[in-house]
């Protein structure tokens, strides 16, 4: 079965969430015929290199035969570059731009480029290559400068959800609201992961109410977090110290849970400075579990001590052998705070 990203990889660039000023350009170059024969696509992963450089490829064309894809990566080397450039000469025969989306070009090697070098500056009447990359400062400044650069945004989680939530009509799954604004804040703004995670959930209900999302996605404990962060303002030292025993037996690595729990905390402080949750990773189902742990007096200024705390602990306990004994230290020390 095709996975729901490939599924839903946009064929047009109308259909193309956010890179909106590059589609502009783009277009624009298709409609008065004046698109180049090199270009370089830079941006992190999953934000659209890939989707735009065929959809281009495919507008070229105009709508004939398919691009030809090297994965740079496997194909690195001086031979492999040779070889790309011998075909390169030969006119197409579907279409008529013979069109190169070489992916991962950052893997290249420097002999590999310096092959590459004189075909681009002086390249086949009928040839595009269109480089594509999530690492900018790996390519060589000589193919920076004879090609045109397109520096790929992170998507905005606002549009990661609009597409998220299409996504789930169009697959007739259920209750995906609060699904896929919480998905679209904790994918890092990378609309593949976005996607994924939001098949992983389906793939366990396709109602994807509130909980069954946050059975799937488990990485944030809310429960246990809440009850520890609860006991730490109470200064409940006894909750605290079991708390960190049952997280412990439960196998859960210690390093993971405190940069967890920081992150936890980071997104109550930026809570409590931006007064929504659009701004954090909480579902909604959380509001009332954060308000309870926020009222109280100047909470700012504690949770900015427990940041201070944690950090420190995070940096302690790196090379640390007794990792447990130094985070139990921690903890009952930020239960003591007065
Ligand atoms: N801007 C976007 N609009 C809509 N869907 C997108 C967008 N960017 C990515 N996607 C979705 O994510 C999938 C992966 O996108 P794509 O292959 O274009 O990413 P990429 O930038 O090439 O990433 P990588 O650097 O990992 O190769 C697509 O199949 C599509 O479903
Ligand atoms: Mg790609």
């Amino acid at each position: 079965m095709i996975s729901l990203s490939v599924k839903y990889r946009p064929t047009k660039f109308n259909d193309v969430s956010s890179q909106t000023s590059i589609i502009r350009i783009l277009s624009r170059q298709i409609d008065t015929n004046t698109f180049k024969n090199s270009y370089l696509f830079c941006g992190s992963s999953g934000c659209g290199k890939t989707t735009i450089a065929r959809i281009l490829a495919n507008e070229i064309n105009k709508h004939q035969g398919n691009p030809i894809e090297i994965d740079a990566a496997s194909n690195n080397g001086v031979d492999n570059v040779k070889q790309i450039i011998k075909s390169a000469s030969e006119r197409s025969l579907d279409s008529e731009y013979k069109i190169y989306i070489i992916d991962e070009c950052h893997a290249l090697t420097s002999q590999a480029w310096q092959a590459f070098l004189k075909c681009i500056e002086e390249p086949p009447k009928y040839t595009v290559f269109i480089f594509c990359t999530t690492e900018k400062n790996k390519v060589p400044d000589t193919i920076k400068n004879r090609c045109q650069v397109f520096n790929f945004n992170r998507i905005p989680s606002e549009l990661i959800r609009l597409r998220l939530e299409y996504i789930c009509k169009q697959e007739g799954f259920l209750n995906y609201e609060d699904a896929c604004d919480y998905i679209s804040r904790i994918c890092k703004n990378q609309m593949r992961d976005g996607i994924s995670l939001l098949e992983q959930c389906a793939a366990y209900d396709i109602n994807l109410n509130i909980e069954n999302v946050l059975k799937v996605l488990g990485s944030y404990s809310y429960t246990v977090y809440f009850k520890l962060i609860n006991s730490l303002i109470d200064g409940n030292l006894d909750s605290i110290v079991n708390i960190i025993n049952t997280i412990y037996n439960d196998g859960i690595d210690l390093k993971l849970f405190v940069d967890q729990f920081l992150s936890f905390i980071l997104d109550i402080s930026k809570y409590i400075i931006c007064n929504n949750l659009t701004v954090t990773k909480f579902p909604s189902n959380q509001l009332e579990e954060i308000k309870k742990a926020t009222n109280f007096e100047n909470p700012l200024q504690y949770y900015q001590y427990i940041m201070n705390k944690l950090i420190i602990l995070k940096n302690d306990i790196k090379n640390d052998t007794d990792i447990k004994s130094t985070v139990d230290v921690y903890f009952i020390q930020m239960g003591s705070y007065q």
